[in-house]
């Protein structure tokens, strides 16, 4: 077990709401009978089928951290629709003994929002690149983002980063990924990219309705359903449509 870990699990505590539909989020029921989910590596990927629960994981367990519950830093302050879910106020994160220096929570669906709200801080955005995040791509500004903002020490927290990358990008997220661990940083990230998790050493945490489980990332779907379409993708395409 990698012992220094920032974050090193979270544990659900107290009963939920009887009337909340966290209780038929499969990601929270089962989370609950394991009581806890512990974290063994500095890089972990969330993966599993749309629905599952990984965004409501994930953006409990940064809010539980003190993040923004629509994404940036500690400091982040904003808010434009109370979404969140109250999941964050029944689960314990276990914190490691190192104090953290720097953290960032990033949620695909409000990048937007969170790009206003550091234009509006006219002396955020040198720590940005210098460069709105909004007169760039999705993929370029959140780039700049990693490239300027993410530092060492620090827990980063990514909600389905790939949905802003190209395959190229996707690479390049993997080499800040990889220094970023180099300066004992840690990761958590929710994802569909099949390239993402074969990160060396991440440990890929697989969501499906009945358990939530560390399995090797050539045994998930992502990994295997992509490579099976990329060997064959026009035989893999006549089978689909003739069905
Ligand atoms: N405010 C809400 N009210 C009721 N159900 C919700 C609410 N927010 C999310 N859900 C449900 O919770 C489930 C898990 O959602 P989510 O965490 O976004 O899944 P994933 O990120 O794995 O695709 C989904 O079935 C979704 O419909
Ligand atoms: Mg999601």
């Amino acid at each position: 077990m990698f012992c220094d870990l920032l974050v090193q699990g979270v544990r659900l505590d107290g009963e939920l709401p009887r009337d909340s539909y966290l209780n038929k989020v499969p990601a929270i029921r089962n989370l609950k009978k394991m009581g806890k989910l512990d974290f063994h590596q500095p890089v972990t990927f969330f993966v599993g089928e749309n629905g599952v629960g990984k965004s409501t994981l994930i953006e409990a367990i940064a809010v539980s951290l003190g993040f923004n519950p629509e994404g940036g830093s500690i400091n982040f302050h904003f808010s434009t629709e109370d979404s969140h879910s109250e999941l964050y106020r029944f689960l314990t994160v276990s914190r490691g003994v190192r104090r953290r220096k720097d953290g960032f929570f990033l949620r695909a669906e409000s990048f937007y929002n969170m790009a206003s709200y550091i234009d509006q801080l006219s002396d955020l955005i040198n720590s940005y690149g210098g460069v709105s995040l909004h007169q760039q791509s999705h993929g370029e500004s959140f780039m700049a983002l990693v490239e300027n903002r993410f530092g060492g020490n620090g827990i980063f927290i990514l909600d389905e980063p790939e949905a802003a990358l190209s395959p190229a990008r996707i690479l390049e997220l993997m080499c800040h990924i990889h220094r970023l661990v180099e300066e004992n940083s840690q990761f958590i990230i929710s994802t569909h990219s099949p390239i993402l998790i074969a990160f060396p050493g991440a440990e890929v945490l697989q969501l499906t309705k009945d358990a939530i489980s560390s399995v090797p990332y050539t045994e998930t779907e992502h990994f295997k359903l992509s490579r099976q379409f990329l060997n064959a993708p026009e035989k893999m395409c006549r089978y689909l449509f003739e069905k």
